[in-house]
């Protein structure tokens, strides 16, 4: 059999054709565009996210090795905490406010004063953040009043595909958590959490296992891909912990960092545990369990900033040949061009460079930026290590993986053994594990991912090198502090 993962991503929708022992036969990728109509604002039209995926998904099956009769079933990743609202007849009512969206600082600022996070902590294992969808609700109904009215559902960005290609009302664990409207620990709605909202749980789809089938290919997008019989749509998961089940993150604290728009440590979990100050999410995972994560806001995203707005340039690798990752460069970043997340939930502080000088090199920047998230990492990742979890090595996943100069950089930011993959296409393997899980390929998502993940090369943290970043880090972490208020 074949099955197909996809990645809902923020810049683009990424989908792939698995064969079932994991091979990757085939890949496409298609770009839809992001919206800012407020400095802080980010939006996507759900429409864009559903052509596009329609087109990949025919092209997908137009690829040399796709064999359109042996086509098992489909898993999706998505963006997380997206908000899609639709009315009563299943039209989207308002563009979906994005992961990356800062407009909630007040509804957050309630969440987290007026409700408490003591009590928000215990109906779902976290605190609010701006990005999270529950403030988005909150924000929605006072600023929008009118088109809150006419919610009927509310749901996620892949769900929001599930339901179209489908007509399954579902949603999964993992991404679910990131809603603050489920509790987390026991995999359920919280009911307290929804009064909050001023929401019914009809609003909101149906929670399922990521590896459940929520249901089969509409008849009519069957025939417009040429496909017959019944091809099942598995519950999915958020794009964290579909990479988290792409990279054979499984194991009870095993690490996975993603280098995407967004940046995450991402800690499978065997147990629900709540770090202390709520400072990274605990949210289910994929397979059954929980896992704990940091999300930085910016990573990829910052390269890609510098690179193309700034330099006007495409040429990553000729722009990178001069950096040497060798912990002396006197210039840091401060990645924060949408606001932060983990660790600092400041949706208004913004990035900058310092420590410039006349003889400031163009190459000296473009480091600073990869240090600069590298360090933004790290302030998650010393956050699950003051939990007590020893964590020494990492995969590694999301473009900004690809670049071998970074890698190293990470390697002696974080002090991980960096592991790359045969397979680089984290949160689409996923969904396709995923799928061929749900078909009876594998009896577990963990079997499959043993089975489907391979190592490829380790990068080892230079000694020497660590100490460097170490004293350099904690510059860093001085600068949040000095430079919150001003910027
Ligand atoms: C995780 C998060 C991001 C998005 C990116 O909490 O907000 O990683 O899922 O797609």
């Amino acid at each position: 059999m074949q099955y197909i993962g996809i990645d809902l991503g923020t810049s683009s929708v990424k989908l792939l054709l698995m064969q079932a022992d994991g091979v990757v036969l085939s890949s496409v990728s298609k770009e839809y565009p992001v919206c800012f109509p407020k400095p802080g604002w980010s939006e996507q039209n759900p429409q864009d996210w559903l052509r596009q995926t329609l087109v990949g998904l025919g092209e997908l099956l137009a690829t040399e090795h796709a064999n359109k009769s042996l086509i098992g079933g489909i898993g999706i990743g998505g963006q997380m905490h997206g908000l899609v609202a639709l009315d009563q007849n299943d039209q989207v009512i308002r563009p979906a406010i994005l992961w990356n969206d800062g407009r909630t600082e007040q509804e957050t600022e309630f969440l987290n004063t007026q409700i408490g996070i003591k009590q928000l902590s215990a109906y779902t294992g976290n605190i609010a953040f701006a990005g999270f969808t529950a403030p988005k609700i909150l924000w929605m109904k006072k600023h929008e009043p009118e088109r809150f009215e006419a919610v009927r559902k509310i749901m996620l960005p892949k769900d929001y595909l599930v339901y179209m290609l489908t007509g399954a009302f579902t949603t999964d664990v993992s991404d679910a958590s990131g809603m603050l409207l489920l509790d987390v620990k026991n995999r359920r709605w919280s009911d307290k959490m929804l009064e909050i909202c001023g929401i019914h749980k009809e609003m909101l789809p149906e929670v399922r296992e990521s590896y459940d089938i929520s249901g089969y290919l509409k008849t009519e997008i069957l025939e417009s891909l040429g496909l017959r019989g019944r091809i099942a749509v598995v519950a999915g998961a958020g794009d964290n912990a579909a990479a988290a089940i792409g990279t054979g993150t499984v194991e009870n604290g095993s690490c996975n960092i993603s280098i995407g728009t967004s940046g995450t440590v991402f800690i499978a979990s065997d147990t629900f545990r709540i770090g202390e100050n709520n400072a990274i999410h605990v949210f289910g995972h994929a397979n059954g369990r929980y896992h704990l994560m940091g999300c930085m806001l910016s990573a990829a995203s910052c390269l890609k900033w510098w690179q193309e707005d700034v330099l006007n340039t495409k040429d990553y690798q000729g722009e990178q040949k001069e950096i040497k990752g060798l912990g002396d460069n006197p210039v840091y970043f401060l990645p924060y061009l949408m606001g932060e997340r983990s660790p600092h939930n400041d949706p208004n502080i913004r990035g900058a460079f310092l420590g410039l000088r006349m003889d400031t090199t163009r190459a000296q920047m473009m480091e600073a930026v990869l240090e600069g998230v590298a360090f933004a990492l790290k302030d998650s990742l010393e956050i699950a290590r003051s939990l007590g979890i020893v964590i020494s090595k990492t995969k590694l996943c999301g473009g900004g993986a690809k670049s071998p100069v970074w890698q190293e950089i990470l390697a002696n930011i974080l002090d991980l053994n960096v592991e790359l993959l045969e397979a680089e296409e984290g949160p689409a393997l996923g969904g396709a594990i995923l799928a061929a899980v749900a078909c009876g390929e594998y009896a577990t998502v963990e079997d499959a991912a043993r089975a489907v993940v391979k190592v490829k090369k380790t990068i080892f943290p230079r000694k020497e090198l660590v100490d460097v970043y170490q004293k350099k880090y904690q510059a860093f972490r001085r600068l949040y502090p000095a430079l919150k208020g001003i910027l």
